[in-house]
């Protein structure tokens, strides 16, 4: 069988997180468990990996990719920001690794049939997780003007956050937006008719959507204030951010972790109790090269980070 999408810097990511080969790791966002399946067979039949995936169509299709690899590997339908009660459950006490690759894999684009891509005629969902009860269709069609507009420039950057969240309002006043194609014309409305970047003009809208819908962020902040208390002392973080949004808040959360007493110089003694968490394995993000980018195009916007719990 082949898979449509292919993971972004697989030998980084499996060099910077696997530092024992029996011990427990977790890969928070398993997808089509290509990352997964280089981490499983790094372990030998050593160690343990959780595989965490919020989409059950993410997950039955990983679990049978993996399945060969043998008991140490469980697939389980969760969010990774409930990562601490899974371990729980799993009567897990400490991690020596973790790996987040963030956003959506190509097989959620190509082929959930959830309208995440512009470019298909798909209901508007864009839900990774079918149990959740928002979605796209919901904000696209109820939410007030300012909400959309800001929506469009927080989490899409989008400069012409206000004419496009105009035109949808215009729009839906005369019928709803039911699909992903609707949606992407009239976004495409509220632009010239050739654009300066070669990007289509629904690219940002969409990722907007697409995180609100999804509150990528809420769960990302979540997971990273949980993180430090579920690792075992040297146990490896690993992240792969595709947009500034995701990189931001990672970069600045590992960076804060490195910071020790953060009283002020005139106390006589520390009051803050702040010691250092994590250890970053390198200060500038990696990015994907050339022949990577080209083969995958996904690898273009991918930055990878890694910490070392202390
Ligand atoms: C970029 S893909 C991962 C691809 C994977 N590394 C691979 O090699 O196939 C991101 C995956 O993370 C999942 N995801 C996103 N947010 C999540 C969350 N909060 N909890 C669990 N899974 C999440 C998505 O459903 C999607 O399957």
């Amino acid at each position: 069988m082949t898979y449509p999408h292919q993971p972004v810097l697989v030998h980084e990511v499996v060099s910077y997180l696997l530092h024992k080969s029996d011990g427990t790791y977790a890969d928070g966002t398993v997808g089509t468990g290509g990352h997964s399946l280089a981490i499983g067979k790094g372990l030998e039949g050593k160690g343990r990996l959780i595989c965490l995936d919020r989409d059950p169509d993410a997950v039955n299709l990983s679990r049978d990719r993996l399945v060969f690899l043998g008991k140490g590997i469980s697939v389980i339908k969760a969010n990774y920001s409930d990562l601490d009660t899974i371990l729980k459950q799993l009567n897990i006490k400490a991690l020596d690794g973790v790996l987040l690759d963030l956003g959506m894999s190509s097989q959620q684009l190509d082929n959930s049939g959830r309208g995440f891509s512009f470019t298909r005629e798909e209901p508007l969902d864009m839900r990774m997780d079918p149990d959740d009860e928002l979605t796209a269709y919901h904000l696209v069609n109820t939410l007030p003007q300012q909400d959309i507009e800001r929506i469009l420039r927080d989490y899409g950057e989008e400069k012409r956050a206000r004419l496009i969240t105009r035109a949808i309002v215009a729009s839906r006043s005369k019928r709803p937006i039911e699909t992903s194609s609707q949606l992407a014309q009239i976004i495409k409305s509220a632009f010239p008719p050739h654009p300066p970047d070669n990007k289509h003009p629904a690219t940002r809208s969409f990722q907007a959507l697409r995180i609100a819908v999804n509150k990528e962020l809420q769960n990302l902040d979540t997971f990273l204030k949980k993180i430090p208390r579920l690792m075992a002392k040297g146990g490896r973080l690993v992240i792969l951010s595709y947009h500034s949004l995701e990189d931001r808040l990672v970069k600045q959360t590992m960076s804060g972790w490195e910071k020790s007493c953060t009283c002020p110089p005139d106390f006589p003694r520390c009051v803050c109790g702040k010691t250092v968490l994590f250890r970053r394995l390198f200060k500038k993000g990696i990015k994907a090269g050339q022949i990577e980018i080209e083969m995958n195009p996904r690898a273009r916007s991918a930055v990878l980070r890694a910490a070392e719990r202390m």
